[in-house]
């Protein structure tokens, strides 16, 4: 997936973003010495052993071992993926992630999103046809929406034929083959026959983040079965991967304060009708992490509001647990519990704009919800029960990695339970979440010093000393681990003499490679003085080549010895033997 962003535009984009700005802003550096520093957000502690150095443009903790650049920190800190943490980057920098890289663009997907934009396009004039679309307009007038809200999301209506859209745009061969890649028409297998997927429903485009209509959901009528028909997975669509309603949202409002996330698309599109413009619905799945960390790219404050009935209460739980890993000192997670029998849709027309915004301004916090949730099974009067309620709640309180939250929660808990926080603490023993236990493992430190470590390690950590090898051909017959790599970084540094650590890093992600040089890049005590940073470099270098030289030697006088060297070769033999080469 990496492989697709051109590599020139990831140094770009590490060259123009400065790192201490990206954490300063969520975790708060003080300046020491050379570097800055802070308690690390990955784990828990009293002292910062988490450094942060500006012209490296590199972190490190010393406590955990986790270090890397800008995109690095965006992946643990805001748990994006790689590409995300790339976009985030980039949107800072008013950059735009070069197109073919992005991951949605599928092979000739190009098409494919035109071809459903000319659907969506389809649907909407059958609507405001009356012949067509007439019952549906009634329909979406009995719920109460207005032509300009049924506008603002692109509503439209699938006829009862069963190749109207087939007809409309399957004009050749190849655009119904992909009208059948994006799910709008099914092929039958026995006689081959195609027809239209949605026929006879109310149609919700569903659109990405770009806008781009990438599936559709389908509304019978009234009553019948089923109630909603969805796009099938495509080659553009994952339903996992798509919240409803997001896109609306952000072109209603640029700066949206709190996003509500609820169940339906009735309900997005009912609380728009009432100007609640920040709703968003999971397509039919349960909220998972990759929507909440989508969301909290945006905004800092959700609020789940799900229906009112025995599903809402289990998804609301649900939503909890994959909110837990994702919440912070700064992000807002809370729930709004409706009565049984209602959804936000049946709600807001109930009780109106203000009534409902003043609910979802009581919405419930995370930390009680779960805490009142968990007591329910538990007798808090008993000794007993009480350390049952402890157990239970721990097992929770592990998933949360913020460790400065953690520790609130666990004050909480404490004053809920008539523990003081450090008898808790013991108790419950979760100094270290499991993400910080596997690092420990796997950031094993390379034992004994060659000079090949050495210089790499020197040149990660300034790669300005690459200007001090100006050959790299030799290092082709240095037949030894690390030389490959060496050479790399080394033509790398002289194509881009400007790369900083975090940016000459960034070549070696996802490859075994890139641990070994976080790991080289951090071990600040190979720098002893500064000044003779150079000459321990040149040594180093010097070794290595000194190295060459034997192997050659031995190599051509084994040669000599079966009479086999060429006359080049007997001229090399004499240079070396004399010190000449
Ligand atoms: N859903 C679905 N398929 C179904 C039923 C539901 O995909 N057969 C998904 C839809 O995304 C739907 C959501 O689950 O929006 C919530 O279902 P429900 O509460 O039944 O739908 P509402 O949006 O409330 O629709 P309505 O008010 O029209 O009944
Ligand atoms: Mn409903």
């Amino acid at each position: 997936m990496k492989g697709r962003i051109p590599q020139a535009f990831l140094d770009d984009v590490l060259a123009r973003t400065d790192l201490v700005e990206i954490i300063d802003s969520r975790v708060p550096l003080k300046k020491s010495g050379q570097n800055f520093s802070a308690c690390c957000p990955f784990h828990n502690e009293k002292t910062p052993s988490f450094n942060v150095n500006q012209d490296k443009q590199f972190f490190h903790c010393f406590g955990c071992g986790i270090s890397g650049n800008a995109i690095s920190f965006l992946m643990e800190y805001d748990r994006l993926d790689f590409l995300d943490a790339v976009d985030d980057l980039a949107s800072k920098l008013g950059l735009e992630i070069p197109r073919d890289a992005s991951k949605a663009e599928v092979p000739g997907s190009a098409d494919l999103y035109d071809l459903m934009a000319e659907a969506s396009q389809y649907y909407q004039q059958l609507l405001r046809k009356k012949s067509d679309g007439g019952k549906a307009i009634a329909y979406l007038q009995k719920r109460g929406l207005s032509g300009e809200v049924a506008r603002d999301f692109g509503l439209g209506y699938a006829s009862e034929k069963w190749d109207g859209l087939l007809n409309f745009l399957g004009g050749s061969p190849d655009r119904q083959q992909k009208l059948i890649d994006t799910g709008m028409i099914i092929k039958k297998p026995d006689t081959g026959k195609c027809y239209d997927r949605f026929r006879d429903r109310v149609m919700f485009p569903i659109r990405d983040k770009r806008g781009k209509v990438v599936a559709f959901g389908g509304r019978v009528i009234d009553q019948g079965e089923p109630k909603y028909l969805n796009s099938p997975e495509t080659p553009i669509f994952h339903k996992g991967r798509e919240l409803y309603g997001l896109f609306e949202a952000r072109q209603a409002n640029r700066k949206l304060q709190n996003i509500l996330i609820v169940e339906g698309y009735m309900d997005v599109v009912a609380l728009a009708q009432f100007d609640i413009r920040n709703a968003v619905a999971t397509l039919g799945t349960a909220t998972n992490e990759y929507h909440l960390q989508q969301l909290f790219r945006v905004v800092n404050d959700l609020i789940f509001c799900f229906d009112g009935d025995k599903a809402g209460s289990a998804a609301a739980w649900k939503a909890l647990e994959i909110a837990l890993p994702l919440i912070r000192g700064d992000r807002l997670v809370r729930f709004m519990f409706l009565d049984d029998g209602e959804d936000p849709d049946t709600l807001v027309r109930a009780i109106g704009k203000e009534a409902f915004v003043d609910l979802q301004t009581q919405a419930m916090p995370l930390s009680q919800f779960m805490f009142e949730h968990l007591a329910k099974d538990s007798n808090l009067a008993t000794a007993d029960g009480r350390s049952s309620y402890v157990a239970r709640v721990k097992k929770y309180l592990e998933k949360v990695t913020d460790p400065v939250l953690r520790e609130l929660l666990i004050t909480e808990l404490g004053e809920r339970v008539h523990l003081s926080t450090e008898q808790l603490s013991n108790a419950m023993d979760i100094t270290q979440t499991s993400a910080v236990r596997s690092r420990k493992i796997h950031s094993g430190k390379p034992k004994t010093m060659t000079p090949m470590r050495m210089v790499i390690g020197l040149l990660v950590q300034q790669p300005k000393l690459a200007e001090q090898v100006a050959d790299t051909d030799w290092l082709e017959f240095l037949n030894q681990p690390g030389a490959a790599l060496l050479k790399s970084m080394l033509e790398m540094l002289h194509k881009s003499p400007h790369l900083t650590t975090g940016a000459l890093i960034e070549n070696w992600r996802g490859q075994d490679e890139h641990q070994q040089l976080m790991t080289l890049a951090s071990w600040e005590h190979l720098i002893v003085e500064q000044d003779k940073v150079v000459v321990m470099f040149c040594d180093a270098i010097e070794k290595l080549f000194i190295e060459i030289r034997h192997l050659r030697l031995s190599d051509l006088i084994s040669k000599k010895k079966q009479n086999c060297l060429t006359e080049k070769e007997q001229l090399e033999l004499k240079q070396l033997l004399s010190g000449s080469i």
